[in-house]
């Protein structure tokens, strides 16, 4: 069923997530003709701009997503609207609903609104609070009109300030209009974790303690920090990526099969899943969990790359965090001491997100060239980018008249088999919102259960920073020595 007729108003449209993810996005669903049959786009900001200037920017983002050709913009340029003010002044929001009203009259559009705020944490409340103040916030009976709010990761800046923001919104939002973003599950790849376990007979017996060795999570960038130094340097990876994709991505692996795919459910058992993670002590962060930093370096090609001290608004000497890996365990039934090893980092060799299960090794090897410590074990890798698929890597015989073993992988690849490469998240999650389908976003128990786990992590960098020292690796390699020796210490390698 396609969404009900609604607006979007997107706050923070002139800004970079807004060229780079949403407008493409926004795109892509009008072109498929997903988007509501009655639709506008309005965008906000601080920056002054005619309709006709911001449609300017929209069509160069989209140009710039889509070189190859951008069929029908026009007809999504004019679906576009632009208003502008002070985030701060009550007055903007007065305007605002002015505006969004004649956008309702003049798209015939019904007066459903979805509030999307591309913005900096620190003025998530205040913009919730003026919309309130406006009426804009305010659902019919029953719900319709309905009105929602989708908010852009990080929620908060540690478990403080996110349960002081998540108050704030509750005492003007209900919960089912609050749509909490990670565009990490809105990845096809990501989303089909479940199906794999789940639809699958064969794996699920084999998912646990009894059979799994260790289990990866790899999220790593070539990329650097880019034009986001000033975000960048005040949040660093683990807020930036461990807080919330790398925790979705470990809660899909490794929870427990919910009783329905029914929104609610399924985030239950993503929240029970993280409330098990057992919580670092003092020992573990010195030794189980590494930061570092990256230094001037080159690119394969032999670019040579700035070090993140020398990045465009980096505060001098920075202590802040570029890469983190960590040794965590889960304490349940199933996964009751099973190393999980994640690690993220900025100028990597190459761009890959994966997770890893290693299986146990055979319990005895019948093949003279191999004991049993040398016989490579199965893995299985879910590969969510940048070539999304399944592996799964086997040992075979080796053709020829000897007995020569060689591992080998029986590889899925998404492309070959569909046809296409996997749809964007942010479509996914945007026609979400409008649908009202909350499954693929984060709960506030979530939210409040990862930073849980995170926040005495932040805190003991910042109050102790000599027991978890900041190392540095060069750009464009694997991170630094002792994310190595973590986990050679735990007896395990990284994969390459
Ligand atoms: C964002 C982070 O949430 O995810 C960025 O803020 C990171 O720092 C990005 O680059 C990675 O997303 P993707 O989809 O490119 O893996």
């Amino acid at each position: 069923t396609p969404p009900e007729p609604c607006g979007m108003v997107i706050f923070g449209a002139s800004g970079d997530l807004v060229a780079r993810k949403l407008l493409p996005a926004l795109f892509g669903l009008f072109r498929r003709g997903l988007l509501p049959e009655r639709f506008f786009m309005l965008g906000f900001a601080r920056t002054p701009m005619t309709d006709d200037d911001f449609r300017g920017r929209v069509s160069e983002s989209i140009l710039a997503a889509h070189p190859q050709g951008a069929g029908q913009l026009d007809d999504f340029l004019a679906l576009c609207r632009y208003t502008y003010g002070d985030y701060d002044d009550p007055a903007a929001y007065t305007n605002l609903a002015l505006c969004s009203s004649e956008c309702v009259m003049d798209y015939h559009a019904a007066e459903n609104l979805l509030f999307y705020l591309a913005l900096p944490p620190h003025l998530h409340a205040g913009v919730v609070r003026h919309l309130h103040g406006a009426g804009l916030t305010a659902e019919g009976e029953n719900g319709s009109p309905w009105r929602r709010v989708v908010f852009e990761k990080p929620f908060g800046h540690d478990l403080a300030s996110a349960l002081e923001l998540d108050s704030r919104l509750c005492s003007v939002l209900r919960q089912e209009q609050i749509f909490r973003m990670d565009h990490y599950l809105g990845k096809e790849t990501v989303q089909s974790i479940l199906m794999f376990r789940f639809a699958n007979a064969i794996f699920e017996p084999l998912w646990n303690r009894g059979y799994v060795d260790h289990v990866q999570i790899t999220v790593a960038e070539s990329l650097g920090i880019e034009h986001r130094g000033a975000y960048y340097d005040s949040a660093g990876c683990l807020r930036d990526m461990f807080q919330n994709h790398m925790m979705q991505m470990l809660a899909l692996v490794a929870m427990e099969p919910p009783t329905s795919f029914d929104p609610e459910r399924v985030r239950d058992e993503r929240v029970k899943l993280l409330h098990s993670i057992r919580p670092w002590t003092a020992d573990d962060m010195r030794h189980w969990v590494v930061r570092g930093q990256y230094t001037q370096g080159v690119t394969a090609e032999g670019a040579s790359l700035a070090g993140y001290r020398h990045e465009p608004r980096v505060a001098e000497g920075s202590t802040t965090e570029t890469y983190v890996a960590a040794r965590l365990f889960i304490d349940n039934w199933r996964w009751q001491g099973v190393p999980f090893f994640l690690r993220s980092g900025k100028r990597m060799p190459r761009k890959v997100s994966e997770i890893a299960v290693t299986f146990r090794r055979v319990p005895h090897s019948m093949f003279g060239m191999h004991s049993k410590s040398e016989m490579p074990a199965n893995v299985l890798v879910l590969k969510i980018q940048p070539e999304e698929g399944i592996d799964l890597h086997i040992q075979a015989k080796q053709p020829g008249p000897k007995s020569c073993m060689a591992t080998m992988a029986l590889a899925f690849k998404y492309r070959e088999i569909f046809g296409i490469n996997p749809p964007d998240a942010y479509e996914r999650l945007l026609l979400d919102c409008m649908l009202g389908d909350r499954t693929l976003f984060w709960s506030r128990e979530g939210v409040e259960a990862s930073w849980r786990l995170i926040t005495p992590v932040l805190d003991t960098w910042c109050d102790n920073p000599q027991t978890s020292p900041l190392h540095q690796y060069t750009a464009g390699t694997w991170g630094p020595e002792a994310a190595q020796r973590m986990i050679s210490a735990a007896g395990r390698q990284w994969r390459r």
